[in-house]
């Protein structure tokens, strides 16, 4: 009789625990840094591994600081950007002394912390282990995986005899490996080597679970877009070296974006090198951007900490929008990071404008306030974006124009004296990846909306009193995988300027 009670009590109590720990309300608190890489000067020929380590060091230095910061104030998990601990812009032979060999951790079990000399030159994974173990911390950072590859047997082993590949690293509270994960889409890294994986890589914590990919990766489906919606992942953890490309993609207006779009938790940890336009990082959520930086000082390291609730699933939906109305012909054609959009001014104090572009229209109900000149305009652009990376994209956008000469839409600026009161903005898009991005301009620098300031769901974006701050830009920007698919990004020209990632075409004296 007893046995029978407390088998039922078993079998009543224990699903009901386990259903709670899938479904129950889970938080933690996460923290980024933004990281002022020390970087040697010379990048681009080989150098001793003593060399290496003592740069190396330097900057592991910092994380170590940050690390016991960040845990003295209860984090749960800690992110540093992409080429955090050496920086970029080397060539293969540069970085080759920067490189561990890095063991598969589904393969080997390894303490580096307990164990540091079980493979060689393994001295920065030693440091990373014993730095997550003595904080009791996740802690993820960007290095260089080294693997010794067979030319016989292997058509695509560099003549080197190796691969080298940039490489997230996710130690555990224990100190132990967890996951590494080679970046996919590498952008103008000639250093490094594609890798033919593109698995996504996720984790479990007790506090969820995460998926961790890298910068350029993040305009495509493979693993980034994959983790989130074929294996449903609500957290994910973004190291990053992500340069600006204003007006639709700098590093805070599209991370936070990012994370609005899909109903996801994203910690976007980047460098800091205001000079070369890398900088922001923040802590995103389904709701809008919870902690940020961006800050034009230089060498101005972050620390971003921040409570979230762990996202159980993404929500990826597409537009329901549909347009009974007419839309006139655009009024003229303006080039938007190289790509012609069709635009229509916004007139007067309020109104309602559209415009159309290859199927995709955009429209707009507003209420504006001005002081000065500004041209405010509202641009649709469906079709191939071609420069510096080939990718498919469906963009509605409301941009402050740089001049009032409307050839100048689309061009840089971070100057803006309107301020937008109500907007009903809403697109048709053809595919679910849309992102909302509101971007503000704060005394010639950028800003974010504040949480609840403005809200978006299925292809309509809309604020109801407006923004404090004067408008730079308002966009849903969206991503059209299908069209994309099997175009492989070559680099054209080692000589091209830069954009958005990680780069290898920055030379050593710039940086002087
Ligand atoms: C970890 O703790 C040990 C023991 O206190 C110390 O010797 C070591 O320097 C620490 N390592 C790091 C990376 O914090
Ligand atoms: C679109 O979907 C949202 C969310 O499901 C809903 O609130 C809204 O009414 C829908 N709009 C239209 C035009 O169907
Ligand atoms: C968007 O709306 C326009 C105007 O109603 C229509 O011609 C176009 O086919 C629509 N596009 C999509 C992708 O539904
Ligand atoms: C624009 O929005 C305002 C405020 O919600 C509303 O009163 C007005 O009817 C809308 N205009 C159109 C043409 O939909
Ligand atoms: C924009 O809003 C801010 C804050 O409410 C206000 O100080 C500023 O004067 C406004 N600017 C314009 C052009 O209305
Ligand atoms: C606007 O800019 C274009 C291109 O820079 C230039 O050719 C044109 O003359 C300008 N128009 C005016 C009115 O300044
Ligand atoms: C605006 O920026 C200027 C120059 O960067 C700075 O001197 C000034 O203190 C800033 N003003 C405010 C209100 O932040």
């Amino acid at each position: 009789m007893e046995c029978v009670a407390l088998l039922l009590l078993i079998l009543y109590v224990y699903p009901r625990i386990s259903q709670a720990e899938d479904t129950g309300a889970r938080t933690f608190r996460a923290a980024v840094y933004e990281h002022a890489v020390y970087l040697p000067l010379n990048r681009k020929v080989h150098v001793s591994r003593e060399t290496a380590l003592s740069v190396m060091m330097r900057n592991l230095r910092v994380y170590k600081e940050q690390t016991e910061i960040a845990a003295s104030q209860g984090a749960d998990i800690i992110v540093f950007p992409e080429d955090g601990v050496y920086g970029m812009g080397y060539s293969w032979d540069g970085i080759a002394s920067y490189m561990e060999y890095i063991p598969e951790p589904q393969e080997v079990t390894w303490d580096a912390c307990a164990e540091p000399f079980r493979f060689p030159n393994t001295e920065v994974q030693h440091f990373l282990s014993c730095l997550a173990k003595n904080n009791s911390i996740y802690l993820v950072a960007n290095i260089g995986d080294k693997q010794p590859c067979d030319r016989d047997a292997d058509p695509r082993c560099p003549k080197y005899g190796h691969y080298q590949f940039n490489t997230d690293v996710v130690y555990d509270p224990k100190g132990q490996l967890v996951t590494k994960y080679h970046k996919v889409n590498l952008f103008y890294e000639s250093q490094f080597s594609f890798p033919v994986n593109k698995t996504p890589a996720i984790f479990d914590t007790p506090f969820g679970t995460f998926a961790v990919f890298t910068c350029f990766d993040i305009m495509f489906y493979d693993p980034a877009m994959a983790a989130i919606e074929r294996y449903g992942v609500g957290n994910v953890i973004f190291p990053t070296a992500w340069m600006d490309a204003l007006p639709l993609l700098s590093s805070i207006q599209f991370h936070s974006a990012f994370a609005a779009g899909l109903g996801i938790n994203f910690l976007a940890a980047n460098i800091n090198f205001p000079s070369y336009n890398f900088h922001g990082s923040g802590i995103y959520t389904p709701d809008g951007a919870s902690k940020f930086y961006y800050s034009g000082a230089s060498n101005a390291g972050k620390l971003l900490v921040s409570d979230l609730k762990t996202v159980l699933k993404p929500t990826i939906t597409y537009s329901n929008v549909t347009f009974d109305v007419e839309f006139p012909s655009p009024a003229f054609t303006a080039s938007v990071f190289h790509d012609p959009f069709n635009f229509v001014p916004l007139l007067g104090q309020s109104g309602v404008v559209g415009v159309c572009h290859n199927d995709l229209c955009c429209k707009v109900n507003y209420s504006l306030s001005t002081m000065s000149d500004d041209v405010i305009v509202l641009g649709a652009f469906r079709g191939l974006h071609t420069y510096e990376g080939k990718y498919s994209i469906e963009v509605c956008a409301i941009l402050k124009c740089k001049t009032s000469n409307y050839s100048s839409c689309g061009e840089v600026t971070m100057e803006s004296n309107t301020n937008l009161t109500y907007l009903k903005f809403e697109g048709n898009f053809s595919v679910p990846y849309i992102f909302p991005e509101v971007l503000l301009s704060d005394n010639g620098s950028l800003n974010l909306a504040p949480i609840g300031s403005w809200s978006y769901v299925a292809g309509t974006l809309e604020s109801k009193h407006g923004f404090d701050l004067p408008v730079l830009s308002t966009a849903m920007f969206a991503r059209a995988y299908e069209n994309s698919a099997g175009v492989v990004f070559v680099c054209p020209c080692a000589l091209l300027v830069l954009v958005i990632c990680g780069i290898t075409i920055m030379q050593a004296p710039i940086f002087v």
